[in-house]
């Protein structure tokens, strides 16, 4: 059902509760998320957006129940990803001659997906924008790269609501829609979560792009993305995060991911985190096996962290699967200007530090030589000796660098 977000501006969206993962299986999500599709009743009528597929029926259902179809003037498609054109060939079945803004990538994308070409495309550049009658209008701004070749934002004059799609989103369901009602902690870790898992690799994009709309001196009152809350409320402090946060991002934290066979890599793991402890009290550790603790939440963390540790035990002269496949993420995820450290155990050849060490530099972190390296299980001895490693790491990742 429609929720008022400003005057005659309506979420027509779908709360997702149930949803678990997103893009596939590439994100999970542990509170829900939601497709925000918005119905704006000036003059003219706008869809902007629409849901996921799945609920199309449902979509259409709940926008009919509010008005006739037919009343809609115009249709701005932000972004062609599914989850927010999904439910565009079931609304166009009906409304076959309605105008479809969006961009040209933005064009391609929907007929590629949905192989209607007769559609009624009117294609849109930085700075276009449409009348929608009672002295306001809708104002296109491409978001390219953010996180597609198509995104686009869309900013509605006389009520400042930018429409951002994609960027400033969360997969984060909460009925109550706005950002000063939401539970804090829950928002700002799944806003943290969605940029470091989506957005990371187009931060030089991100920074561009924010310089771009604060330079354009736009008031802007409220931020309505596709996904998760509404910000009303110090509206501009999720886009000040995004500053911050495409700034080769960090936080007096080290982060030890590992897999271990038979615990010996486990061992290094724990014993490194004591040892940081140790030398840098002030300094947050955290140990995560990468099987036990969720793959985006560990990304999470990486982006949060000035230098992260990699274990492995030796297996078939490389890194164990489980260490091989995360690496192959965290090289998509470009983070930047972060350090890290190998270690492992091995039983004859020991070639895994070798492995972590150059898909971690595939991956855009600075390597310290140190490493640690243990053949079968660490005595007490090895364990004895494992603090100038920590140091370097330390050393190497200090944030008055
Ligand atoms: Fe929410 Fe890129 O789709």
């Amino acid at each position: 059902m429609k929720k008022q977000v400003l005057n005659n501006v309506y979420w027509v969206g779908k709360m997702d509760w149930e949803l678990e993962e997103f893009h596939g299986s590439e994100f999970s999500v542990h509170h829900g998320s939601s497709q925000n599709a918005y119905l704006v009743k000036e003059e003219k009528t706008v869809l902007i957006d629409t849901v996921w597929t799945p609920h199309k029926e449902e979509f259409v259902k709940n926008l009919k129940s509010e008005i006739d179809l037919k009343e809609i003037d115009y249709i701005v498609l932000n972004h062609g990803e599914p989850d927010h054109s999904g439910s565009l060939p079931e609304i166009m079945e009906e409304i076959p001659d309605t105008p479809i803004y969006c961009t040209n990538n933005g064009k391609k994308s929907l007929i590629g997906q949905y192989h209607h070409p007769e559609w009624d495309y009117r294609t849109v550049k930085t700075g276009d924008s449409i009348d929608i009658g009672n002295g306001k209008s809708l104002v296109f701004v491409e978001m390219t790269m953010l996180h597609w070749p198509d995104s686009m934002a869309t900013y509605m004059t006389g009520d400042n609501i930018l429409f951002s799609n994609d960027a400033f989103g969360q997969h984060y369901a909460l009925n109550e829609l706005f950002n000063d009602q939401a539970d804090q902690t829950i928002l700002w870790n799944e806003a943290m979560k969605y940029y470091a898992n989506i957005l990371t690799p187009f931060s030089a994009f991100a920074s561009k792009k924010i310089k771009e709309i604060v330079g354009m001196n736009l008031p802007i009152d409220i931020i309505a993305p596709s996904h998760g809350s509404i910000w009303r409320e110090n509206t501009l402090e999720i886009v000040n995060k995004y500053a911050q946060w495409a700034d080769s991002y960090k936080e007096d934290q080290v982060t030890i991911i590992y897999d271990s066979m038979w615990g010996a890599t486990q061992k290094i793991a724990h014993k490194i985190a004591e040892d940081i402890r140790e030398l840098s009290p002030s300094t947050r550790t955290k140990v995560l096996s990468v099987v036990d603790a969720d793959r985006n939440d560990i990304m999470t963390e990486v982006f949060k962290s000035k230098a992260i540790a990699l274990g492995s035990p030796t297996v078939g002269r490389s890194a164990i699967t489980t260490v091989s496949g995360w690496l192959h993420f965290l090289q998509e995820l470009k983070f930047k200007d972060k350090v890290a450290g190998v270690f492992g155990s091995y039983g004859w050849s020991g070639e895994g530090n070798k492995v972590l060490r150059e898909e971690l530099t595939k991956a855009g972190f600075e390597v310290i030589d140190d490493e640690l390296k243990a053949m079968w299980m660490p005595d007490d001895e090895f364990l004895a000796n494992t603090k100038e490693f920590s140091k370097a790491l330390l050393d190497a990742s200090s944030l008055d660098k």
